[in-house]
């Protein structure tokens, strides 16, 4: 059989567009999407690398499962679009596992739960999450928290504020923009633990449902699911996932 020139580098050219892909499994490394602006969950250090729960819970799984993780900073808005693109192959950022959202990708087992909570300011006279009807409430855009404040005041109402990260939100709170924030309990505690001269008081109604978070993957994809569950089920069994929880929870 003659082998030409060209023949030889197009199978070439092919040959590294297979290595090129991400998440391949013959290199292993996976691209996970976190918006690094939630912590204790994932924020940035000041090296700029991806540090939280999240990132500790994951880069355990990936050991135990015998794949790679590197963690790249994703803005929350277009997060899961990033999966049906191929882009990314994981998204560990504080997702809840929602019946909608499950409709355009896949889920782990759950790795955490969490629920909404009501962040206001010291004097405010809000007691409950019907007291927001009225209000000005600041959102993380597309987050569960904007879902139940839609619930309540409707979609497209103006009293709804929505940013493009719960800190800011937060810290819109802070400057009198807006009168409530609502958002997951673990950033919104963590927000008033660091900022506690502020005195924002938290609020938890006891119509928030349970959330619980899951990792993300490309709808369809299987394989990556199988090893990250894998991995799960055996960080819950050894108490490594309970060292990681302690770290960050304590108890
Ligand atoms: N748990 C909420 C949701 O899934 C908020 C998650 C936001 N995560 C983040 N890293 N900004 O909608």
């Amino acid at each position: 059989m003659k082998l030409t020139t060209s023949a030889l580098f197009a199978a070439l050219a092919v040959a590294s567009l297979f290595a090129a892909t991400p998440g391949r499994a013959a290199d292993k490394t996976f691209q996970v999407a976190t918006d690094a602006a939630y912590a204790p969950f994932e924020s940035l250090n000041d090296r700029q690398q991806a540090v939280g729960f999240d990132i500790d819970v994951l880069s355990a799984v990936a050991a135990k499962a015998g794949f790679k993780v590197k963690f790249i900073n994703t803005p929350w808005e277009g997060i899961f679009a990033t999966l049906s693109t191929g882009d990314r192959d994981i998204v560990a950022s504080a997702v809840t596992i929602t019946p909608e959202r499950k409709q355009t990708m896949d889920f782990s087992d759950p790795y955490f739960e969490a629920k909404q909570l009501i962040a206001v300011g010291p004097g405010s006279k809000i007691t409950k999450f019907a007291d927001l009807k009225t209000r000005k409430i600041g959102v993380q855009t597309g987050t569960t928290g904007d879902e139940v404040v839609q619930k309540l005041v409707g979609k497209t109402n103006p009293n709804i504020k929505r940013f493009e990260s719960t800190p800011l939100a937060l810290k819109e709170l802070l400057n009198g923009g807006v009168d409530a924030v609502v958002a997951d309990n673990g950033v919104v505690v963590n927000f008033i633990t660091n900022n506690k001269s502020e005195k924002l008081k938290v609020i938890d109604d006891s119509s928030f449902a349970k959330e619980y978070y899951g990792f993300a993957v490309k709808k369809g994809n299987k394989e990556m699911l199988q090893q990250i569950n894998k991995g799960l089920a055996a960080i819950k069994a050894d108490g490594s996932y309970d060292a990681i929880y302690k770290k960050y929870f304590g108890k």
